[in-house]
């Protein structure tokens, strides 16, 4: 099968583009947590669930949730999962591809008529962009067991909270810490996901492993000044929050510029009151800053939060930096790897392994169970961006490779996977 026809690629590219026109606003592709846009791909990814043979729910906290039995009733749980939110004006793969990949290798497998030694959970989950509110993961730490309640009250654009979305949204708050899954039961997980950067495309292959994620940690900062009269206050007696916000802006650059694998974004910001003649007096931005090392990451936190505070002085403005989301650099898992790495070699792809800039549910279901990524290649690495792209070949043959790997593992002992 594979290259020569890509039976299984196909379909899959079609429904991603059935899942695109899941949108939450025309011409483009945004689909938030717990939006119109979410509820409509979570019944259109229900479906195909179940079409495809799986038990299919939507849980308390917004992921849809397929299952397929294994062998034996008792037999442990493997995860195979991505998400299907998307950030705003989005590709059509991010996320979507590890989804709808899934699903189709629980059709393959019945469609061969095979029974696995363990029970296969699809996930879509819901949260991984963190854009409607400033939390993410929600759906893989409901999980992983580690969604905290104080997730709940956190404050979207509108100021509608993450508890009453969720409850408008149809979902019983009440039940979300019953989501967590018994780590003794769940014997590993499988992401597939494109890759977002270069690398794959530039050496010619289609496909890779994770060999970790980098952590990442977001911060809101607010800096506040004094509104006054753009035309009579003398620039030297101003207190300008915008100013100062813009060389904060400058030192985070320059603090990632200088430090080997730090990357740092600057990705929303507003000025207060929003006037052309009026010296801003509040504003707020975001940062997101990661590094594979978390050492190097939270030295840099450290750096910053320095010198940030020192440009507020400087300035006479007041500064408040509030921590939004953290997440430790996450290993993949070293059997798991190897046995990816086996499926690769066999189907015959170089068996290439790279870390991974972006964040993924598996960093949440990581302190669960032993986790794997599949990455695909995508066109120009580009991601985050309706430009997205990858080939019918290469979703194949991403498809191939996790379908070999599931038929090749075999759950090991809980002490094994503690280990
Ligand atoms: C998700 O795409 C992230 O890495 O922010
Ligand atoms: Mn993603
Ligand atoms: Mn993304």
């Amino acid at each position: 099968m594979s290259a020569a026809d890509p039976r299984l690629g196909r379909r899959v590219m079609q429904r991603l583009d059935e899942l695109a026109t899941d949108t939450d606003e025309e011409g483009c592709i945004t689909r938030l947590f717990l939006s119109p846009a979410h509820k409509a791909a979570m019944e259109r990814v229900r479906g195909w669930m179940r079409d495809a043979g799986l038990a299919a729910h939507d849980d308390a906290v917004g992921n849809v949730v397929g299952r397929l039995e294994g062998a034996s009733l008792d037999a442990p749980t493997f995860i195979v999962a991505s998400h299907i939110d998307s950030v705003r004006n989005a590709g059509r793969y991010d996320g979507t591809f590890g989804v709808v990949s899934a699903i189709e290798v629980v059709e393959e497998l019945r469609h061969r008529g095979t029974k696995l030694p363990f029970a296969i959970e699809v996930v879509a989950f819901g949260d991984e962009e963190g854009v409607r509110f400033p939390t993410t993961l929600s759906g893989s730490r409901a999980f992983a067991g580690t969604f905290s309640r104080e997730a709940l009250s956190v404050r979207d654009a509108d100021g509608v909270s993450m508890g009453e979305a969720l409850t408008a949204f149809g979902c019983d708050t009440e039940a979300i810490t019953s989501l967590a899954r018994d780590p003794a039961r769940i014997c590993g997980y499988l992401e597939a996901h494109i890759e977002q950067g270069p690398v794959l495309e530039a050496e010619h292959l289609a496909l890779g492993i994770v060999s970790a994620i980098a952590g990442a940690s977001r911060f809101n900062v607010t800096v506040t000044g004094e509104a006054g009269h753009a035309g009579t206050v003398p620039m030297a007696l101003r207190r300008d929050a915008l100013a100062g916000a813009a060389a904060m802006i400058a030192a985070i650059e320059t603090e990632a510029r200088g430090t080997e694998g730090l990357v740092a974004t600057v990705g929303v910001i507003e000025a207060k009151p929003r006037a052309v003649n009026v010296i801003p007096a509040e504003v707020r931005f975001s940062i997101d800053l990661r590094a594979p090392s978390d050492v190097l990451r939270l030295g840099a936190v450290a750096a910053l939060e320095k010198r940030l505070g020192a440009i507020a002085a400087e300035r006479g403005l007041r500064l408040t930096l509030t921590p939004l989301h953290e997440a430790k650099a996450t290993q993949c898992d070293e059997v798991l790897i190897a046995e990816l790495k086996a499926s690769l070699t066999r189907l015959g792809h170089k068996p290439r392994e790279l870390p991974s800039g972006a964040g993924h549910d598996a960093m949440a279901v990581a302190s669960l169970c032993p986790v794997v990524m599949l990455f695909l290649r995508c066109k120009g690495g580009i991601s985050h961006n309706p430009a997205e792209a990858i080939t019918v070949e290469d979703a194949d043959a991403a498809i191939e490779v996790m379908l070999d790997f599931l038929l090749h593992y075999r759950p090991r002992g809980r002490q094994e996977i503690a280990a």
